[in-house]
């Protein structure tokens, strides 16, 4: 039987609802939530994840703009524009653009951000409350795969999780999440990374494998326990000549594993949505933070 599909279309869909009612009630309250979002540079990607994150939230009833710089913007004016929308308390929500150009120093932007106004989870404050059980705004992509699993009825208490992949944004607080007690969490985490020996065979004997390295295509059916439930965080964009792009965007898992997996989520379709959803998520939770 192939892999039952965990779809982030349609989840995120509902979560988009719940977000929309919770605007609708903050709005009745006098709180309209707002989103600023700060880009900088020309990077195609970026600019196109930036303007799903903005439509996503304009259709949510989330205010917003979006604060574009050139790619050799100094880092004093990145510094002006972030510490502007930090003292501004019409804005709940700040979100910087990953990456940034290599002349800015990513960590000293980011530490700009008030905690109360970080809904992307990076703040070192907000990554603490993680670590510590006590969760304030849980990074976007991680949570996002957690709800995806939840709302698929996979099990996870107990299960044995196997994340490829220790990145900031989605491996390592993912491994910390999941380790967590609680009912959607209480699982056995190996975090895998270049270093790790014999990664095939660690990959194999997981319940949950999450492949977040951005490798395309590197998990292979022989890498995955039948009915093993997989989640794709990848996002790669390989050159395609049959496309009308030139190129399209494959998943970190090949979509073979999907004759042998118990779930698997699609790319795209899967974890992309279900980050934006708990981007939006996060904002109303921080306008009801800080109403006025
Ligand atoms: N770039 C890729 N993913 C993300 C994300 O979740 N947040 C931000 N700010 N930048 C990103």
């Amino acid at each position: 039987m192939p892999a039952r599909v965990l779809d982030g279309k349609a989840l995120a869909e509902r979560v988009r609802g719940e977000v929309r009612d919770e605007a609708q009630a903050l709005e009745r309250r006098g709180v309209r939530p707002n989103l600023q979002v700060v880009l900088v540079g020309d990077d195609p990607a970026s600019a196109v994840y930036v303007r799903n994150k903005t439509k996503a939230a304009e259709e949510c009833g989330i205010q917003g703009d979006t604060h574009r710089l050139p790619a050799t913007a100094p880092e004093a004016d990145v510094l002006g524009i972030v510490d502007k929308l930090a003292r501004d308390p019409a804005v709940h929500g700040i979100l910087v653009q990953l990456p940034l150009p290599k002349h800015l120093d990513e960590e000293r932007v980011l530490l700009r951000v008030p905690a109360r106004k970080d809904v992307d989870g990076f703040h070192p404050e907000n990554l603490g409350r993680l670590l510590a059980g006590k969760p304030r705004f849980e990074p976007c992509t991680p949570a996002g795969v957690v709800a995806l699993l939840a709302a698929n009825d996979v099990p996870i208490p107990g299960a044995h999780v196997v994340i490829l992949g220790r990145g900031p944004t989605v491996g390592r607080p993912l491994s910390v999440m999941l380790s967590q007690k609680g009912p959607r969490a209480d699982a056995t985490v190996t975090l895998c990374h270049s270093q790790t020996k014999h990664l095939h065979m660690q990959a194999r004997v997981a319940d949950i494998l999450v492949a977040a390295m951005g490798k395309a295509r590197f998990v292979q059916p022989q890498m995955v326990k039948r009915g093993a439930a997989v989640v794709d965080v990848g996002i790669n964009r390989v050159l395609d000549p049959t496309h009308p792009k030139g190129e399209r965007v494959v998943g970190d898992v090949d979509p073979a594993v999907a004759e042998l997996a118990g779930w698997l989520s699609p790319v795209p379709g899967g974890v992309g949505p279900m980050t934006i959803a708990m981007l939006l998520r996060n904002t109303v939770r921080a306008a009801g933070l800080q109403p006025g």
